[in-house]
């Protein structure tokens, strides 16, 4: 079968990687892909007529779509009318990761545990409630709609919530995302990515994992796409992931009708669990840690999922530890340089138990430059945590650019 994989990031390479290990799978081809990626095809994801056009042409088997914003957009329900297999949620349902508004209101119905929250479609409004609220009391203001991981701003103060209504309805940082906007409580505890394949009312659950959002060591700074993971979660057993699976995934599988990655983003309270956020598709960098531990053929899964007989198939998962740190740019998520010639790639990936994810790069000639904020995801499997971890530093240590940084205590917090 020939695959094709939409996006090109760290993620995008994983699943890349992982579907060319199955024995049915005769190609990869990703669409657009990165420095990291064969079979790379130039059509940027958001291109969804011209990427039908090439999977009809090239008899594509099954396509596999990384990023959100092509499923909020409807390419699921595109392939499909041309009658191409594909994985991931329809246009209706990949509104759990495009409206937050639509999260909350589907939550709320189906009774998931979820922060306490009001929706709000003037700035006006927002005000208002805040000033009838305590001076002292933390919010979190969400912007509607996709902002690139962006929208969502945690306030320590009402006076900061205000700023925060100000930023996202008034100075319109997020463009027409944040027509409405959602304000909520703001939840104390641990976060874990939990990620199921569904299909209607069936789904597998995939190992938890714990992303680091922050930039900075010991979670200061902005937030980020991601600077790291690690699978799995010691804190987060068996138990947990099962009344994770009773609270939220079955719940909202019979809520939303939703083929594809659900991905349930919790806050691990004193009270329980609590969802933050769904995605409607692979975590990144979590899938750079799930799937190095999955022995079961992705493709397997995914085809299951799409035909609907999910039911049929269990993931076995190796026991060892997976950690994932990621180099970025110099400055990011802020400004940062491009097209800087990166050294020591082949070095770090002969490591063993290594393998080194492309995600904002690009090949020119001969040569690895870096073209984006999140630049690499050095992954390394162990036996103990500590060996993943210490494997996936070392292989670091032999990979540079000009301002290459990364934070230095992933994992730490598991390290036996
Ligand atoms: P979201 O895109 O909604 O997951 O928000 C991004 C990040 O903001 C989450 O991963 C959390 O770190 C944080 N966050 C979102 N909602 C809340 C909340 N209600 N309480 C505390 N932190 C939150
Ligand atoms: N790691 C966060 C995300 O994929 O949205």
């Amino acid at each position: 079968m020939k695959i094709l994989v939409i996006g090109s990031g760290g993620r995008e390479h994983a699943l890349a990687w992982k579907l060319a290990h199955s024995p049915r799978v005769e190609a990869v081809y990703c669409a657009p892909g990165n420095g990291g990626t064969a079979g790379n095809v130039p059509i940027p994801a958001a291109d969804i007529p011209a990427l039908r056009d090439f999977a009809l042409r090239e008899g594509i088997g099954l396509t596999v779509v990384g990023p959100e914003a092509p499923l909020v957009d409807g390419i699921v329900d595109i392939f499909g009318a041309a009658g191409l297999r594909v994985f991931g949620p329809n246009k209706a349902a990949a509104r759990l990761e495009g409206s937050k508004i639509f999260a909350k209101e589907t939550m709320s119905a189906a009774g998931v545990p979820t922060a306490d929250y009001a929706v709000f479609e003037s700035a006006d409004a927002a005000l208002a409630w805040l000033r009838e609220r305590p001076a002292d009391h933390p919010w979190v203001v969400k912007a509607d709609g996709l902002a690139a991981g962006k929208g969502v701003l945690i306030c320590d103060t009402r006076a900061e919530a205000e700023a925060a209504v100000r930023r996202t309805m008034v100075a319109r940082e997020f463009g027409s995302a944040g027509d409405r906007i959602v304000i909520e409580e703001r939840l104390r505890g641990y976060e874990v990515s939990l990620l199921a394949i569904c299909a209607g009312r069936e789904f597998v659950t995939l190992a938890p994992a714990q992303d680091y959002k922050r930039i900075g060591e010991g979670d200061t700074g902005p937030n980020t796409g991601g600077m790291g993971a690690y699978s799995p979660i010691p804190t987060f057993p068996r138990e947990l992931i099962a009344f994770a699976e009773e609270q939220v995934i079955k719940p909202m599988l019979r809520a939303v009708d939703f083929t594809g990655v659900l991905y349930s983003g919790l806050m691990i309270t004193p009270d329980g669990p609590s969802v933050l956020e769904f995605n409607v598709r692979f975590g990144d960098p979590e899938t750079q840690v799930v799937l190095p531990r999955l022995e079961t053929d992705l493709l397997d899964l995914l085809e299951a999922a799409v035909d609907r007989r999910l039911g049929a198939v269990d993931a076995r998962w190796s026991p060892r530890k997976a950690v994932t740190v990621v180099l970025a740019s110099g400055g990011y998520p802020g400004d940062y340089a491009k097209d800087q010639p990166i050294s020591g790639l082949d070095a770090a990936g002969a490591r063993p138990d290594v393998t080194v994810f492309h995600a904002g790069t690009k090949r020119v000639d001969d040569r690895i430059l870096t073209n984006g904020g999140r630049v690499l995801n050095v992954t390394a499997l162990g036996d103990t945590f500590g060996q993943a971890i210490d494997r996936a530093y070392a292989a670091v240590g032999e990979i540079s650019w000009e301002g290459m940084t990364c934070r230095r205590d992933i994992a730490a917090r598991v390290r036996e």
